[in-house]
């Protein structure tokens, strides 16, 4: 996917006023110099939910949510990254470069739209005249408010049907045919691809008609289920059947239920279980694990108890574990043989559905089983195995609590940890490429020169490039110069647009906790504060800089060291004694 250049999110982000943003969506109350609200993001009494201006960010001091006016958008109003940007383009006037746009926002999609609209109201249509597809749907007990809710139609049988209907001008073909409701024979003949079928029309999260799957009314015509192929609006590894009527039917959702069927998403609505989506005849993607997490909390996914559900239940394991990240969970039901949500919930009702949710298996439990099937535990031997497949499945898991559970877990079961593989790997390669007996600065310095310089980007403008103390060999610095170098190149950058340069970043989540930290004094006060850091850490660089020259003098002797080096080390040495 084309990047949005950084430049233009930057201006995005200074035309757009996110206290304006939020405050039209959540009420707003002054607090000194912030707004303050009860956070949208989670159930509370008194608010702890805060906006500023002068950051241009948001953070929850309850639930730990923060970020820019971008990730607002994404987390309240649900919308992908390229979405939101798109809407605050809009509200703000610009236009997203072009190249970069996503493929529903060029020009050229939105025929395609209408047509898969055109096409989706023609199946409506057709079944209400339709006795037969209405007697199939009366036979599974689909409601007429089900049928409506999800623009449920039919596509009559015959080759021409929809073609004759819509496909009037060659325009239209040609839209229909990009859509993917056409098939051709080996003569090149164009016909209806979907013929005969009950159809289910599929959303995307705006509510737009992207692709259908057509359900054959028979036994044996055909596949059962025909899916619209991948097209410019549908690719079917990113898109959950009925997120859009959960997310019309919540406004915040607390557990998502994954399915494998249309049919079992229509009949648990019906029933009452009214957050259920189903992936598209294809096994949970990353992508959609990304998206599931996005809008709840929870995951439930139910598979069939059969080796096939097992299956594609660790599927949905491996593309969930990278997204594990705190505050999020992830669970599995697995159904009788021969059963499904459809038919689980007509017989038990969303009560037994639902108590059999209650008693889903988490994934840490479903992980640990199914890696330690069929190995003894009691033995070295499997022990050793258990930890060995276990290792690349957690290292995978983000930093956190959840992470480091997990981990214990295969400690407690095998005597073996697992390291993260997060930062705390590179510690040591660091420590080995500092020399012996080398001041190490305190980590908390850049910490707290970045947390500073996050308050007020405005004090990086103190401090001329090149920076002395660049050379440092800790963690955190690049970092540093990397926001030094941001904010001199663009000197009025908010807090929440200099973050914003980070998205997607390693880094990001770090500088976000940072930015949202209340830091006590004012302006002046920061910025001696800051400066002092900086001092410091120059200092630091100085001395290991010093040691260095020194180690090398000890090894072997003056000689080792050129004539410059020579010069430099006599030159810092009275430098530091100044100091
Ligand atoms: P199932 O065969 O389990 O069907 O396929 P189902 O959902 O229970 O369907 P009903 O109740 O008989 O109507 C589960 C899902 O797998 C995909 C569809 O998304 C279907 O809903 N599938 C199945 C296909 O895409 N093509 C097929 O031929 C069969
Ligand atoms: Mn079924």
């Amino acid at each position: 996917m084309a990047r949005i250049p950084d430049a233009f999110i930057d201006d995005l982000l200074a035309r757009t006023d996110i206290v304006e943003l939020v405050g039209a969506r959540v009420p707003l109350k002054r607090q000194g110099k912030e707004y303050s609200a009860r956070c949208p993001f989670h159930d509370e009494r008194s608010p702890s939910f805060t906006v500023s201006p002068t950051k241009q960010f948001y953070h929850c001091f309850g639930c730990g949510a923060h970020g820019t006016a971008i990730s607002f958008l994404m987390n309240y109003d649900r919308l992908e990254f390229l979405d939101a940007v798109e809407e605050l383009a809009r509200h703000a006037g610009m236009e997203v470069p072009r190249d970069t746009q996503q493929r529903n926002a060029n020009p050229g999609s939105q025929g395609l739209f209408d047509a898969v609209e055109a096409a989706s109201k023609f199946f409506q249509k057709q079944l209400v005249s339709s006795d037969k597809a209405r007697a199939y749907l009366d036979g599974r007990g689909v409601s007429e408010a089900i049928r409506a809710q999800f623009a449920i139609g039919y596509a009559p049988d015959g080759f021409n049907a929809l073609r004759d209907a819509l496909g009037t001008d060659p325009r239209r073909m040609q839209l229909l045919e990009r859509a993917g409701l056409f098939s051709k024979n080996d003569s090149g003949r164009v016909y209806d691809k979907f013929r005969d079928r009950v159809m289910f029309p599929i959303h995307d999260r705006r509510g737009r008609t992207i692709a259908f799957g057509g359900r054959v009314l028979g036994k044996d015509d055909g596949p059962k289920y025909l899916n619209s192929p991948e097209t410019p609006l549908f690719h079917k590894g990113r898109e959950l059947y009925g997120l859009w009527q959960v997310r019309q039917a919540h406004n915040k959702i607390e557990r998502l239920v994954v399915v494998e069927g249309y049919m079992d998403v229509v009949a648990l609505f019906q029933h009452g279980v009214d957050t259920a989506v189903a992936t598209l005849g294809t096994a949970t993607t990353p992508d959609h694990a990304e998206l599931l997490f996005r809008n709840a909390p929870d995951v439930y996914f139910c598979f069939d108890g059969d080796r096939a559900g097992r299956g594609a239940a660790w599927k949905a394991v491996e593309s969930v574990l990278p997204r594990m990240k705190d505050g999020r969970q992830a669970f599995f039901l697995f159904l009788p043989e021969g059963e499904d949500p459809d038919t689980i919930v007509r017989s038990e009702g969303a009560e037994g559905f639902n108590a059999r949710l209650q008693a889903a298996t988490p994934l840490s439990q479903f992980l640990f089983d199914t890696l330690g099937a069929d190995v003894n535990l009691a033995t070295l031997e499997g022990k050793g195995r258990l930890a060995e497949r276990a290792k690349p499945l957690l290292a995978q898991i983000p930093d956190g609590a959840f992470g480091d559970l997990m981990r214990q877990r295969l400690t407690e079961l095998t005597g073996v940890g697992a390291r993260s593989a997060g930062a705390d790997t590179h510690v040591p390669a660091q420590r080995a490429r500092r020399p012996s007996g080398t001041p190490a600065p305190k980590r908390s310095l850049v910490r707290s020169a970045i947390t500073l310089l996050l308050q007020h980007p405005p004090l990086a403008l103190e401090l001329l490039p090149p920076f002395r103390f660049a050379g440092l060999q800790q963690p955190g610095v690049p970092l540093l110069i990397d926001l030094l170098q941001l904010v001199d190149a663009r000197p009025d950058i908010t807090t929440g647009a200099l973050i914003e340069h980070f998205e997607g970043r390693e880094e990001h989540a770090a500088l976000q906790k940072l930015a949202a930290e209340v830091v006590p004094g004012d302006v002046e006060m920061w910025r001696t504060t800051f400066m002092d850091a900086i001092d410091q850490l120059e200092r630091f660089r100085l001395r290991q800089r010093i040691e260095v020259l020194q180690e090398r003098v000890r090894d072997g002797g003056f000689s080792a060291l050129t004539a410059e080096e020579k010069a430099e080390l006599l030159q810092l040495q009275a430098a530091t004694r100044g100091a």
